[in-house]
């Protein structure tokens, strides 16, 4: 039987797809250091505009409690509830300027989208989970690992293994075993003019 948190697609796709989601409950089974290198080289290999690779991660382990507490110091208090379990924070940052030219890039929050998402398809891959947040704050982790002018801090992802919702709070533990939902195709794929559904 399928996983309750599994997508139940319309239409078929791979199932590094379906099967990865973003989970409340994390076990405290620490994730091991190659399992971590092979989510970052994923990273590595993500599309970029003009290969700029704007992103850089910072990694705070539960093997050293001080960092892992400053770096989940820098989540906002409800996401610090749950993230608090999981063995591995990672913040994301982006390089805010080209190298080759010094401007703007203006792509650089979509291409470390990108990059996340092959860390999420490549945790999948290793029965990981990672559950991204935007819920941060970012002058905070600016100061507390000393990040230059032109990187911004943009979001922190918790990685490690799901576990028994039934270890979390009421209210995580009814979203922890909600069905997963999105808009119809039709709604997101349009054709001929903004609006006119393609599928
Ligand atoms: C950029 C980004 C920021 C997010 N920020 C938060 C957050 O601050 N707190 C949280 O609980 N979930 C956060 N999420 C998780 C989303 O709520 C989750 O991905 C969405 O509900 C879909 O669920 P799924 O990932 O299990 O498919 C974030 C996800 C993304 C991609």
């Amino acid at each position: 039987m399928s996983h309750p948190k599994h997508a139940q697609t319309d239409n078929p796709v791979h199932p590094l797809i379906t099967q990865r989601w973003s989970p409340y409950a994390y076990s405290d089974k620490p994730v091991a250091k190659p399992d971590l290198l092979a989510l970052f080289e994923a990273a590595r290999w993500a599309a970029s505009s003009y290969n700029e690779q704007p992103w850089v991660f910072l990694v705070a382990t539960k093997d050293e409690p001080e960092d892992f507490k400053r770096l989940l110091s820098c989540l906002v208090p409800p996401n610090q509830i749950w993230a608090s379990r999981a063995p591995v924070l990672v913040l994301a940052c982006i390089r805010q300027t080209f190298s080759r030219n010094g401007h703007p890039n203006q792509v650089a929050s979509h291409d470390l989208g990108l990059a996340c998402g092959n860390i999420c398809l490549e945790a999948t891959a290793r029965g990981l989970h990672v559950h991204m947040m935007a819920g941060i704050v970012p002058d905070k982790a600016r100061v507390l690992f000393r990040i230059p002018e032109g990187v911004q801090p943009y979001t922190v992802m918790s990685i490690g293994y799901a576990a028994d919702p039934a270890t979390l709070p009421e209210d995580l533990r009814v979203q922890e075993t909600t069905a997963r939902t999105r808009k119809s195709l039709g709604e997101i794929v349009h054709t001929g003019e903004f609006g006119k559904s393609w599928v």
